[in-house]
């Protein structure tokens, strides 16, 4: 159906007046600018091409990018689970300041209600920690996706233990994390972890085999797994600095990491017999 052009010009502006933490593709040829763009690497990812029959769940989904993929897979069903509330999010330590505390709250969710309108996708949408994952009131899922949400926990293995109860026992989960390259190429076979410094929402980054062995930690059996996957950038982000950068960690960002992408490994697993 062709939309009117009000329509598009009243998305436009509803597109521009949020930040995008995905990049999606919406009718009138807008694209969102998000801080990354997946659709440039979900085709690298061992999502099942048909996801028909399923019920999937987003774990930490932001603005939905991969539950909305999953529906557009034909999944049964989606539900996609993230904070509304900012201060909810674990941090190294919460910043004392209210407005910075609660910086970005109810901003996944708008963006993503404006995707499922323009879409016509059925995602529901559960407000809920994955801390608080519960069989009882979700049910079980037969595919869940969880992205780039590790490293933002201060206990990981207790949020996938909670994953568990939540999945079938012949379910699986696709884990798609940040991880170390440098630690990754130093260390392939043992595991090991970069601790953030004081960047207060983030916690920690694993090399590729201590991803695997966190969701061992936690409950999973890891059946196979892939990667360094590059997670490109949307347009969000500038591609150059304005200024030369003055440190180290600054410079291997610009030249490398926002270049490239940021360093992931995918993950298939299911949940241990226990
Ligand atoms: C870095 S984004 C990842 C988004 C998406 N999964 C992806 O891979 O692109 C992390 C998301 O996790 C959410 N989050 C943080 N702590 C959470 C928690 N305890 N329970 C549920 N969601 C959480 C944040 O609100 C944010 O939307």
């Amino acid at each position: 159906m062709k939309r009117s052009r009000e329509a598009n010009d009243d998305l436009a502006r509803r597109v521009e007046a949020i930040t995008w933490y995905h990049t999606f593709d919406l009718p009138g040829g807008i694209v969102t600018p998000g801080l990354f763009d997946h659709r440039k690497v979900v085709h690298k990812l061992p999502i099942p091409a048909s996801l028909e029959g399923k019920r999937c769940l987003d774990a930490a989904s932001s603005d939905g990018f991969f539950a909305y993929e999953m529906a557009r897979r034909g999944a049964a069903e989606v539900v996609s689970v993230d904070l509304a509330d900012a201060s909810r999010q674990d941090y190294q330590r919460p910043p004392k300041d209210h407005a910075k505390l609660t910086l970005g709250t109810g901003r996944a969710t708008e963006a993503f209600e404006i995707v499922g309108e323009c879409l016509g996708l059925d995602v529901q949408r559960v407000d809920l920690s994955l801390y608080d994952l519960d069989p009882a009131t979700l049910g079980q899922f037969d595919f869940v996706f969880m992205g780039n949400i590790l490293l933002h926990l201060s206990d990981p293995s207790r949020a996938l233990r909670a994953l568990a109860t939540v999945t079938k026992p012949d379910g699986r989960l696709l884990s798609f994390e940040a991880v170390n390259l440098t630690l990754s190429v130093l260390r392939p076979k043992t595991p090991a972890g970069q601790f953030w410094h004081e960047d207060s929402g983030q916690w920690w980054t694993p090399n590729m085999v201590g991803h695997r062995r966190i969701l061992h930690a936690g409950g999973w059996d890891v059946l196979d797994h892939g990667g360094p996957l590059f997670q490109p950038f949307g347009t969000h982000k500038r591609r150059v600095p304005r200024k030369v950068p003055t440190n180290g960690r600054d410079l291997l960002y610009w030249v490398w990491t926002r270049q490239v992408g940021g360093s992931t490994a995918w993950a298939i697993a299911r949940p241990a017999d226990v």
